[in-house]
Parts: structure tokens; sequence; C-alpha cells
């Protein structure tokens, strides 16, 4: 079961990744928004042009389906963003299990982009149109979406030597993520 796995081997990470985005503070306020949305603008930017979409989909995967850097760019326009990527690093995707691994993270971060989506309807007045359209995702399919991304991980990896590597990639993405957008990284590159 790589699902599970999955959630139990990297809860400390999403605990992690959670108080480095720290959107549900109250303190956090429109400068903060624009500039975490500028380093994940700079995450998808890269990541997703770099992930192996012809192999996934032979797989049973089609991420051309779920690209975000549309969302984010259109988020950009409206807030008037501005994006540096100096210092980004990227986790491997150098295999199908590399990515899938990857993409779990990805993929279930647009559950608690759900959550966050109302937070920030509710404290800052942003949704689909003024600036949230990464974050409101896939909307109302957030879940059948989910739910079809894991059966196609679950399948991919039946009956092959991979889980190991699956979990190590998904790691690698929660690390590269924390560390890109977490406060600290951000601070350090506006005083660099
Ligand atoms: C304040 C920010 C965040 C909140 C409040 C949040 C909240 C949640 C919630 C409520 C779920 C659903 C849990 C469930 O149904 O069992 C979830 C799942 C998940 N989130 Fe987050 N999340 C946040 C940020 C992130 C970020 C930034 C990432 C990755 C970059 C991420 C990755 C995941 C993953 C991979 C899952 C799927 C867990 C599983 O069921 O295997 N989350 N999150």
């Amino acid at each position: 079961m790589i699902l599970k796995r999955l959630k139990e081997e990297t809860r400390v990470q999403h605990e992690e990744v959670e108080a480095a985005v720290d959107v549900m503070n109250q303190m956090f306020d429109l400068d903060d928004y624009k500039r975490l949305l500028e380093r994940f603008w700079s995450f998808y930017a890269a990541y997703e042009p770099a992930l192996p979409v012809a192999e996934l989909k032979v797989a049973g995967f089609d991420y051309l389906e779920r690209v975000k850097l549309p969302l984010i760019e259109a988020d950009a326009k409206v807030l008037g963003l501005e994006r540096n990527d100096d210092g980004l690093e990227l986790p491997d995707l150098s295999s199908v299990a590399k990515a899938f691994g990857s993409l779990y993270v990805i993929e279930g971060s647009t559950l608690g982009g759900q959550v966050i989506s109302r937070h920030l309807k509710q404290h800052l007045d942003i949704s689909t149109e003024n600036g949230g359209a990464f974050y409101a995702g896939y909307g109302q399919q957030t879940g059948p979406m989910w739910k079809a991304f894991g059966e196609c991980l679950t399948q991919f990896a039946e009956g092959k030597d991979v889980d190991d590597e699956i979990v190590e990639s998904a790691k690698a993405t929660f690390a590269s993520i924390t560390n890109w957008v977490g406060r600290k990284a951000n601070s350090a590159a506006v005083n660099s």
C-alpha cells in the first residue's frame, strides 16, 4: 500500500511545510500572500517542464490535464507579482517512479489548497478572480482528482520494486518546497 506508506512516512514533513507556508497565521497579510505565490510561481515554472509527462502518460497519468502554472500566471498578473528564481533547487525527476513520488506531494497539496482557499476568501477577500486561482485549484473536483491520482500511482507501483524510490522522492519534494517557500528562505532572498 504505497499511499499509506507515503502518508505515514511524510507526516512530519507535512507539518513542516504547513509551518513554512504559514498562511493560516492571523498575521498573514496580502504582502505575505504575494511573496508566497511568487515562490510557488518560481517553483512551478521550473518544475512542470522538468516532469517526464510523456512517460507518465504511458504509465496512465496525464499531468497535462492538471498543469498549475497557468493558474499562478493568472494570479501573478492580477496581483502584479515579480519572481526571482535564484537558488531554487528542484527534486530529481529523472524516473517515472521519482516523478510519481514527487507528484504525490504536488497533487496532495491541492487538498490543503482547498482549506487555504477558504481561508484566503474569509481573511483577505481573495478568490479565483482576484488572485486566488492557484489555491482554488480543481475546486469541487479536488476529491475525485486526488482519488484518480492515487489509483494511477497505486497501479504503477503494483508488482514493481519502486516503493522506496517513490517515498524518497516524496520526501525530497517536501524538503525542496519547504526550503524554497519557507519564510526564512523568503527573507534571505529579499536581503541578498
Ligand atoms: C497551511 C497549509 C496547509 C494545510 C492547512 C494543509 C492541510 C491539508 C489537509 C486538510 C489535507 C487532507 C488530509 C486528509 O484528508 O487526510 C492535506 C493533505 C495533504 N497535503 Fe496539505 N496542507 C497544507 C499545505 C500543504 C503543502 C504546501 C503541501 C505540499 C507542498 C501539502 C501536501 C499535502 C499532501 C501530500 C497531502 C495528502 C496526504 C495523504 O492523504 O496522503 N500540504 N493537507
